[in-house]
């Protein structure tokens, strides 16, 4: 019996450690979205090692526009958490603490012999959404950390619901979020 219980511990201990570690890990994913106070949102550090879901090129709602000149043009690029990822994977929905990110940057053209077509150059603004009712009585809130171009502050408040969420609930195609642009999101939701 004792050299059972023995075997049991040793072979036991470390999948439980293994398991404790990787809990701690998820955990420290969980939260995504840090916050100082009740709402000031701290900007993601490590946002560029989460999912990339997709970009654009001078996507936008704009009906009075005209043409944008193709050096006007901006590249969005979008991320969500990976536990996020995969609750969606899984469930199809977007969990309470999601976080997506956008990231812009300017659109370069360089005339050089032989070389077609544009590129990013430089970041110039960072946004992100957050799923979390119970902190904002909405299911998401709206955080643009404005600074000079391509230094983003360090933290953001709730932007109006006007500013964002309006848009954003009207036109996106799933709970707010504007899965009809995330081919990631939609390949990740077949499966
Ligand atoms: C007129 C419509 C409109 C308004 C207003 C708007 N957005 Fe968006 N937003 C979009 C579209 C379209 C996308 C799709 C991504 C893209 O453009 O490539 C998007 C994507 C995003 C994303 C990526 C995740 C998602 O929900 O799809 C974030 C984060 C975001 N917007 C933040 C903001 C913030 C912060 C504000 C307010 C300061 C804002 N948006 C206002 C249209 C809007």
């Amino acid at each position: 019996m004792k050299t059972f219980v023995a075997t049991l511990a040793v072979t036991l201990l470390p999948a439980l450690a293994a398991a404790l570690v990787i809990g701690s890990g998820r955990d420290a994913e969980k939260r995504a979205a840090n916050f100082e106070g009740k709402d000031t949102l701290l900007r993601p550090k490590d946002y560029r090692e989460w999912v990339f879901v997709g970009s654009s090129l001078g996507l936008r709602y704009d009906e009075n526009a005209d043409k944008q000149r193709s050096e006007e043009l901006e590249y969005k690029n979008v991320y969500i958490n990976p536990s996020a990822y995969r609750a969606y994977q899984k469930t199809g929905k977007f969990p309470q603490g999601t976080v997506l990110i956008l990231e812009t940057a300017t659109a370069e053209t360089k005339k050089e012999p032989g070389l077609q077509g544009s590129f990013e150059k430089e970041f110039t603004s960072l946004a992100a959404a957050v799923k979390d009712r119970e902190r904002f009585g909405d299911e998401w809130a709206y955080f643009h950390f404005n600074d000079k171009p391509g230094n983003p502050a360090a933290t953001a408040r709730p932007s109006p619901k006007a500013a964002c969420y309006d848009c954003h609930h009207k036109k996106a195609a799933e709970d707010n979020v504007f899965t009809q642009f995330y081919p990631v999101l939609r390949a990740a939701r077949k499966k």
